[in-house]
């Protein structure tokens, strides 16, 4: 599988083969993640970890992915300290245009839809998208199905899921974006009324033949469903959150056994921290997961695997 020079701006052009084989070189980089080990693999490569917006996850793990493979990163420690952010607001052209004669492959998250993408056009090296706007966040979305991949004996076909919260987040997009490339899939969601899912998306799902549909209680799909992710609806810290969209212990009393709960994380109260001991808990094991998922990504686009 030749993926070498790809950008990963959206899942939606990425085919079942593709997303396999990175999941198989992402196995084969589990250990050396997990037992916190290094690879020379990308020795003398430079990624740029181009964050114009906050983040702890995605951020720390494309640079300990790139530390783990071997190679160096390069970054500004917030956007305000780089010239795009400050009163020069250099454009994302002339950004881009220095960084690829700097780095070899660049991770950008921006906080407007489409940016990985006017990157990507602008860059002969490897663009990863790390979430734009409310667009999309492929790299989540791939490490998510990673998560339920291995959880499920390393198979996707057949997933019953629930999309919880806000639909009008990127990672929510990303998903239905990938998931149909597997078989016989079944995406529930449940969202408030201002947060579903984008009639693009929908079509999208129609489109592909998947199965979607928008529920209006958890109770629903508990018993039925394998995974939950969860995340949202979006607000601020402390602002009210209905009951319904809170998922607590008690809520998932009548879930089959086996069923994980995911969520991107950070939460702000909509997942209850009761859960955490819970055996449905996987969201910390999924951030973990991000680590082999974009070693396999920068290794595979690299042309290093
Ligand atoms: N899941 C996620 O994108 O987290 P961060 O915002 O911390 O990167």
């Amino acid at each position: 599988m030749e993926l070498k020079g790809r950008d990963v701006i959206s899942l939606k052009d990425f085919n079942r083969e593709e997303i396999e084989y990175i999941f198989k070189v992402a196995l084969e980089f589990d250990l050396v993640a997990s037992k916190k080990r290094s690879v020379s693999l990308a020795s003398g490569k430079i990624l740029a970890s181009l964050f114009f917006e906050p983040s702890t996850r995605t951020r720390l793990s494309f640079e300990t992915a790139m530390l783990r493979l071997g190679g160096g990163v390069i970054g500004f420690a917030e956007a305000a300290v780089s010239r795009a952010g400050d009163h020069y607001g250099e454009s994302i052209s002339d950004t881009v245009r220095m960084i690829d004669r700097y780095a070899d492959i660049i991770a950008v998250r921006h906080l407007t839809a489409g940016t990985a993408a006017e990157m990507a056009k602008y860059s002969d090296i490897p663009v990863l998208n790390a979430g734009d706007g409310n667009n999309e966040h492929p790299t989540q979305a791939l490490q998510d199905m990673y998560t339920i991949f291995k959880y499920r004996g390393q198979r996707l076909d057949g997933l019953k899921i629930l999309l919880m919260g806000g639909m009008n987040y990127r990672v929510m997009h990303s998903l239905c974006y990938a998931l149909p490339r597997f078989l016989n899939i079944e995406i529930f969601s449940f969202s408030s009324e201002d947060t579903r899912m984008p009639a693009e998306i929908v079509n999208y799902l129609k489109s592909r033949e998947v199965f979607y549909k928008e529920i209006k209680s958890i109770e629903e799909v508990i018993d039925h469903i394998e995974v939950i992710e969860q995340i949202g609806p979006k607000r601020n810290k402390g602002d009210f959150i209905e009951d319904k969209f809170i998922l607590n212990r008690e809520k998932l009393n009548k879930a089959n056994p086996n069923l994980l709960v995911l969520h991107p994380l950070p939460r702000i109260g909509e997942l209850s921290e009761d859960v955490d001991s819970t055996q449905h808990a996987g969201y910390f094991e999924q951030a973990g997961n991000g680590v082999p998922l974009r070693m396999a990504l920068i290794a595979c686009c690299l042309g290093l695997a």
